[in-house]
């Protein structure tokens, strides 16, 4: 592996430039896009089992329901408990990401539509994908902390998966294209309420097996020098973070940025994978000053637009993130500019779909600036994301002053209804309730 390693550091140098260098995104809403009439689901999440370390809830309504795990103790009793109360669930979220991950590879060796980073099908066709993974692991390994590797032991040894398949499957962020939308408001944008609001729309694969294992995993970590407790919005089986609210009331959102211009510099393969540092952030930052520091002093890898949020200080930033560079911008200072198609607002900074998309840009500064002053969760559910039709696989509406997250999930492969999450309907979490959930007792198991 050390051979292959020297191998990968001249194939790639430290430096892989993006192929859209300059160019714009394609496509752009349908102008006949309707608002989402849905009403917001607001019950409490239901109590389904509890074994050691792990209770598993349900919220959501019908066909949008999905999983609320919560897990306490040390890194490797978290992933064992999860493994354990989620066991079929969680072996066949990574087995299937696993076979994902092999058409992907098959599709893009043969010329077929594939989702994956030009950089990647390159070690792909030269040593397979398997051994592709394993580098991509060697390259991030001396910026991973140990506890994810703990974590991921406890889930191998409770469902009985191979640790190695576990650890290749949570690559697979550096390893893909997704366009996702963000914002932040707060201040006269928001004037009607006074609060601090963050949109977080992932638009990624709906056709792979993400949509069928939507889950919460809130973390209660035993002792503090694992952190405190956070919500990690993703998928049963799955440890890094995209998307999640801490209990130190800070929020993330990221956008990987595909279609980025010169600004970015270079990227590398060597450094954490985001998904851990996003975690990282969720887990141990206690303000957005310490997440952004955390961002700064990363050996970062590919490019990509962050955005947190902190509603302890009324706080949003954005950073434009990459091997060279992390550029923080506020409502003053937001890139790129353009007055065309992403004007700077007053006390907002968004993102559509990617760094060079004005397409999508216009449209949610458009939406953006139609409810200026009145920007509340509700707005955004009902007459912003499904105008921007913006949020394919899931999506947040973090409320970071009360502490809500309003989450939808894309249709199921069984489910019915509309096929992406921003034209379903939203549940609404009270993050303060789901931080206190007690432990269960072991009279509750039994
Ligand atoms: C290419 O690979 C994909 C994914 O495995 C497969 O569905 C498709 O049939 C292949 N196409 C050709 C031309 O081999
Ligand atoms: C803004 O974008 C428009 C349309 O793409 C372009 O014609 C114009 O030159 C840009 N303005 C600046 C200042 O870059
Ligand atoms: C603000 O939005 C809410 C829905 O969130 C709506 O009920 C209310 O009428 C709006 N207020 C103003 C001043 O537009």
């Amino acid at each position: 592996m050390k051979l292959l390693l020297v191998v990968l550091v001249a194939l790639l140098g430290c430096a892989a430039i993006p192929t859209a260098f300059g160019a714009y995104c394609n496509g752009k809403p349908n102008p006949d896009a309707q608002p989402n009439t849905l009403p917001i689901t607001t019950s409490a999440p239901v109590l389904v089992r509890s074994i050691t370390n792990a209770k598993l809830f349900i919220a959501g309504q019908g066909d949008d329901q999905f999983n609320i795990l919560h897990v306490w103790g040390s890194p490797y009793e978290m992933g064992y408990a999860h493994g354990s109360i989620l066991k079929e669930e969680a072996s066949e979220f990574v087995l299937a990401v696993w076979a994902y991950l092999v058409g992907q590879a098959d599709s893009a060796i043969n010329g077929t539509a594939h989702n994956l980073r030009p950089w990647m099908v390159d070690l792909i066709a030269n040593f397979g994908l398997d051994a592709a993974l394993d580098l991509t692991f060697d390259a991030t390994n001396p910026y991973t902390g140990s506890y994810f590797l703990d974590e991921m032991h406890g889930l191998a040894d409770a469902t009985g998966l191979d640790y190695k398949m576990i650890r290749r499957v949570h690559m697979i962020g550096e390893l893909t294209k997704g366009g996702c939308s963000m914002y932040g408001a707060w201040g006269k944008a928001t004037a009607s309420t006074g609060k601090l609001f963050q949109m977080r729309a992932l638009d990624w694969d709906v056709d792979g097996p993400f949509k069928d294992y939507p889950q919460i995993t809130v973390y209660h970590p035993s002792n503090s020098d694992n952190g405190h407790a956070f919500a990690n919005i993703g998928w049963t089986g799955w440890l890094g973070s995209i998307t999640g609210f801490s209990s130190v009331q800070t929020a993330i959102s990221e956008i990987g940025a595909t279609y980025s211009d010169a600004s970015f510099g270079s990227d590398s393969r060597f450094g954490v994978p985001f998904t851990f540092l996003l975690r990282d952030i969720l887990q141990f930052d206690q303000t957005i000053d310490d997440a952004l520091n955390r961002i700064t002093n990363a050996h970062r890898t590919c490019s990509l637009i962050l955005g947190v949020g902190d509603g302890k200080l009324n706080e949003f930033r954005s950073v434009q993130y990459s091997y060279s560079v992390a550029n923080i911008f506020d409502d003053q200072n937001m890139q790129p500019y353009n007055e065309t198609w992403h004007p700077r607002i007053e006390n907002i900074v968004y993102y559509g779909m990617d760094w060079l998309c004005p397409n999508y840009d216009i449209v949610l500064a458009r939406q953006l600036t139609k409810h200026y002053g009145n920007i509340t969760a509700e707005v955004t559910i009902n007459d912003i994301l499904p105008i921007v039709q913006t949020g394919d696989l899931h999506i947040a509406v973090y409320d970071l002053t009360e502490q809500l997250v309003h989450v939808a999930v894309a249709k199921r492969s069984t489910g019915t209804g509309a096929p992406l999450a921003y034209n379903r309907a939203f549940t609404r979490l009270s993050m303060t309730a789901l931080f206190q959930e007690p432990a269960p007792t072991a009279a509750e198991h039994l």
